[in-house]
């Protein structure tokens, strides 16, 4: 070989070296190049931390389940979360005497009392260790792995949905003109981007916002909201977040398979649009939702002590209702005036309800037409933590993880 063909041979080996490490190196940096670059990075970084900026991550477990807490913790080890146990309750070890008075003549599944009374002691715990928030789970919530990205971002738009008008105000986040977007029951309700928010000061509840009771990020699908009925909007109705990767295009965006397919997030929204906005009465299942302390004593105190007449979420969904307010004293600031509930969802929900092989919840049962499905999915999730809990074991990088609601025009690769 001359020195000239050997000198060649190098550079290309040195090249191919340096290809070589380039690729290791972006697969270090796995979880963030498959989310849109214009929000990697962005956000609080608390969320970033091992309970993603709560204080605490509640996962409910029934002790005899094994299966779940096994598949549970390795889908939180893979994803870098640090879990604390709450033991799941059987609704054959509740007995009536325990439930709110007027619960009598309403005849509550077993199901429901178990769920209810676990939901309770996870609340309880809260309470009790005195935690700024927490995050509950049932033990078959799943999630992207590019999670704690995901809610960096929702932690910027709940900020700016509580960022609180400035005394005297009453117009949404003076200064902006914010789009009005038509979300349909003849309502116009007002939309912003993230992105158009203004800088607001650090809030007194980082990393997620100021005052919140309730923020339900995992469920079986909401409904939009729609104007504020009583016409003072401190807020804006949502806050959207656009281009977020993460979120299935408009095809897999159904609920359920029984849902309009003018379903209102496909058809107002440009594909990929994740919002927050408040909880609306549509919200099911409860999969996933952190609680802030007020939150926690408020919710145990209404629910554990003085109404249960049905299941956990639809409680929890009503939570702002008549029925519910008659039963609440509701806290006050200094100045005397009550509080509502302040409570956030998030749609597309960043958790799912894992549909597994084995079939239906011991907890509760999700509705929905999904339970007689025989295929193991997700709804919402696209790189699935479950679906690729084998991969994410084996240590796969996220280039190599299945994408469950691929694009249109990646299905056929
Ligand atoms: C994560 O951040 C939150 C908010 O700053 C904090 O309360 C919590 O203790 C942190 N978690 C861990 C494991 O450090
Ligand atoms: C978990 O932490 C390891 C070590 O820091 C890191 O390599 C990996 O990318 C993290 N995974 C996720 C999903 O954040
Ligand atoms: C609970 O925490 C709050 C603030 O985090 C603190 O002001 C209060 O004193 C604590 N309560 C108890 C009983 O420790």
């Amino acid at each position: 070989m001359s020195h000239r063909s050997r000198a060649i041979v190098s550079i290309a080996c040195f090249v191919a070296g340096w290809l070589w490490l380039a690729s290791l190196l972006r697969r270090g940096d796995d979880t963030s190049t498959r989310l849109r670059p214009q929000w990697v990075g962005k956000g609080p970084v608390e969320v970033l931390n091992s309970t993603l900026g709560f204080q605490k991550i509640l996962v409910i477990n029934l002790p005899s389940r094994t299966d779940r807490r096994d598949a549970m913790a390795l889908a939180g080890a893979v994803t870098n979360l640090t879990f604390d146990w709450v033991a799941g309750v059987s609704g054959d070890d509740v007995p009536e005497r325990v439930l709110p008075a007027d619960s009598e003549g309403k005849q509550i599944s077993t199901g429901n009392k178990g769920s209810w009374r676990a939901h309770m002691n996870a609340l309880r715990r809260v309470v009790e260790l005195n935690l700024t928030s927490a995050l509950i789970l049932e033990d078959d919530a799943d999630w992207d792995i590019r999670l704690k990205t995901q809610l960096q971002v929702v932690a910027l738009a709940s900020r700016g949905f509580l960022r609180p008008a400035k005394s005297g105000s009453s117009r949404p986040l003076a200064g902006h003109s914010p789009e009005r977007e038509h979300l349909g029951n003849g309502n116009d309700a007002t939309a912003v981007s993230v992105n158009d928010l203004p800088a607001g000061r650090q809030p007194s509840m980082p990393p997620y916002g100021d005052h919140w009771d309730v923020l339900w990020l995992g469920h079986c699908g909401t409904d939009l909201p729609s104007s504020d009925p009583s016409g003072v909007q401190q807020q804006p109705a949502l806050v959207t977040i656009p281009d977020d990767e993460t979120v299935p295009p408009p095809a897999h965006l159904r609920p359920h398979p029984f849902a309009r397919p003018d379903e209102a997030l496909r058809s107002r929204f440009p594909p990929h649009t994740r919002v927050v906005h408040r909880v609306t009465p549509g919200t099911a299942c409860s999969q996933a939702y952190a609680v802030s302390q007020r939150g926690a004593r408020r919710l145990l105190w209404l629910f554990g002590t003085e109404t249960m007449t049905t299941g956990w979420d639809f409680l929890l969904r009503h939570w702002r209702t008549k029925k519910a307010k008659t039963a609440e004293e509701p806290s006050r600031t200094r100045l005397g005036v009550p509080v509502p509930p302040v409570c956030l969802a998030v749609q597309p929900p960043v958790f799912g309800h894992h549909y597994g092989k084995g079939g239906g919840s011991d907890i509760t049962a999700p509705g929905g037409g999904y339970l007689g499905s025989e295929r193991e999915m997700t709804p919402y999730v696209r790189l699935s933590v479950r679906m690729n809990l084998g991969k994410l074991a084996r240590g796969d990088g996220i280039s190599q993880l299945a994408d469950q609601w691929p694009e249109p025009d990646e299905t056929d690769r």
